[in-house]
C-alpha cells in the first residue's frame, strides 16, 4: 500500500482515500467492502448473525492481505484499536494517516446510518466514549494526523499526497 487511513466511524477515511486514489492513480481499497465480499453479507449482517469477535477475526486477516497490496487502504473506525491489527500498523512502513474529527462533527455525520452496526447498538454517549477509549491507539499508529472538521476532502487529500 501506498498509505492506509484509519480514525474512527465518519471521519472520512473512505471519500478521502478515493480522492487520493484517484490523485496517484493507483486503487482505492476499502476494508469493509474487502469483509463484505469475503463473507458475503453486510456488515450489519455479519454483526448481528457471528458476533463482533468474528468480525474482528477476518478484518485482522484482510487487513494483513491488503497491506500487501498497491493502492489507498481505508480501514474501518475499529480496525487500528485492536491491539493485533496495532502491531502490524505501527511496524509498517507504510505512512499512516490518522483522519481526526470532533464528536460534534462524528455524530452529525454518522447518526443516522443503518449500516453500521455500532451506530445502531450505542447511543451517541456510548459512541464518544468508544471514540475517546480509541484515541490513544490511532495516535500511537499515526505518522501523520489530519483534523478534518473545517477542511474540505479535496484539501485534506491535497495535504496527504504533500506528505507521501
Ligand atoms: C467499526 C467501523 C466501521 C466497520 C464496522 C466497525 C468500528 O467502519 O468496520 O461497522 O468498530 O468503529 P467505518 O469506520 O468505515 O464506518
Amino acid at each position: 500500500m501506498e498509505a492506509i487511513l484509519i480514525g474512527f466511524m465518519g471521519c472520512g477515511k473512505t471519500t478521502i482515500g478515493k480522492l487520493v486514489a484517484q490523485h496517484l492513480n493507483v486503487p482505492h481499497v476499502d476494508l469493509d467492502d474487502q469483509i463484505t465480499a469475503a463473507a458475503g453479507i453486510p456488515i450489519k449482517d455479519i454483526f448481528a448473525k457471528h458476533g463482533e469477535a468474528y468480525f474482528r477475526q477476518l478484518e485482522h486477516k484482510l487487513l494483513l492481505q491488503q497491506m500487501a497490496e498497491h493502492g489507498i487502504l481505508s480501514t474501518g473506525g475499529g480496525t487500528s484499536a485492536q491491539p493485533e491489527n496495532m502491531r502490524v500498523l505501527k511496524q509498517t512502513t507504510v505512512p499512516v494517516i490518522f483522519l481526526e474529527a470532533t464528536a460534534a462533527t462524528i455524530l452529525k455525520r454518522v447518526c443516522n446510518d443503518q449500516g453500521r452496526p455500532l451506530v445502531n447498538q450505542l447511543d451517541q454517549t456510548d459512541l464518544i466514549a468508544l471514540k475517546q477509549s480509541r484515541q490513544q491507539a490511532y495516535q500511537a499508529c499515526a505518522d501523520l494526523t489530519i483534523a478534518t472538521d473545517q477542511t474540505a476532502p479535496d484539501q485534506i487529500a491535497q495535504q496527504i499526497l504533500n506528505y507521501l
